[in-house]
């Protein structure tokens, strides 16, 4: 699961250095798609459920699932959340980075800073004799306490032979509640936070998440394994 993640991790390294202004999705999707088959990996989402591309990018109001377009071209001021996961010798990796596309407003330079800390913290979380929703409240209370909501319709996973495995993780929860977290557990930790309501909706291509309100939306996400050593965030690089 290391090999597949560091794949995912070095992919969006590659398409961190691509997004700028002017750029459109549909060029991120081509090179993630090259660059994974490069590596002798699998896309994940290709085909999951029907899903039609490499990666997930959302833009602004977009919650989740924005599909790549050569009609989206990237403006200055838009944030674009970027989904991406791999399956490598059985074994998928999968996280997801919320980026600035030129400068952006404070607002939604907050929106990044406090959904990223909010995925670190759900880290901290990933102990041995913890549960699991001591991971979803440590997202919750952070977020809310900046004053941004939690969505509630999508939730992040336990990944390892199938892309989603149980338990669900929902970014909402009170503590002490919850299966206990075990060594060996693998669990892909998604945040998805949005500056106004927590409503969302899916547009009529059946995919694209938006806010109910239009608030923006990000959203982060490592696969994690579960140690006696502690958390190994197996996406990051
Ligand atoms: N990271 C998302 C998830 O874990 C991406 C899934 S997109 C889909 O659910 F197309 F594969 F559904
Ligand atoms: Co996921």
């Amino acid at each position: 699961m290391r090999r597949s993640n560091v794949i995912v991790a070095e992919v969006h390294q590659l398409l961190r250095e691509m997004i700028k202004p002017g750029v459109t999705t549909m060029e991120l999707e081509r090179v993630a798609e090259e660059e994974t088959e490069k590596r002798g990996a699998v896309p994940a989402f290709k085909g999951y459920s029907g899903y039609p591309y490499c990666l997930c990018t959302s833009i602004n109001e977009e919650v989740v699932h924005g599909m790549p377009s050569d009609k989206k071209v990237l403006k200055d001021g838009d944030i674009l959340s970027v989904d991406f996961g791999v399956l490598l010798d059985g074994f998928y990796g999968d996280a997801a980075v919320t980026h600035p596309v030129g400068t952006i407003s404070d607002e939604a330079a907050k929106l990044l800073k406090v959904t990223e800390e909010s995925l670190d913290k759900a880290i901290e979380q990933i102990v041995v004799g913890n549960r699991l929703h001591d991971i979803s409240h440590a997202v919750q209370s952070h977020v809310e306490a900046e004053g941004f909501s939690v969505v509630r319709d999508f939730v992040g996973h336990g990944i390892g032979r199938k892309l989603h495995e149980a338990p669900q993780v929902p970014n909402f929860g009170s503590p002490g509640m919850g299966p206990r977290l075990k060594a060996g557990m693998v669990l892909a930790i998604e945040p998805m936070i949005n500056i106004g309501g927590p409503g969302v909706r899916v547009l009529e291509d059946g995919w694209t998440a938006i806010t109910t309100d239009g608030s923006l939306s990000a959203h982060y996400e490592h696969s994690i394994a579960i140690t006696d050593e502690g958390p190994y965030v197996l996406s990051r690089i």
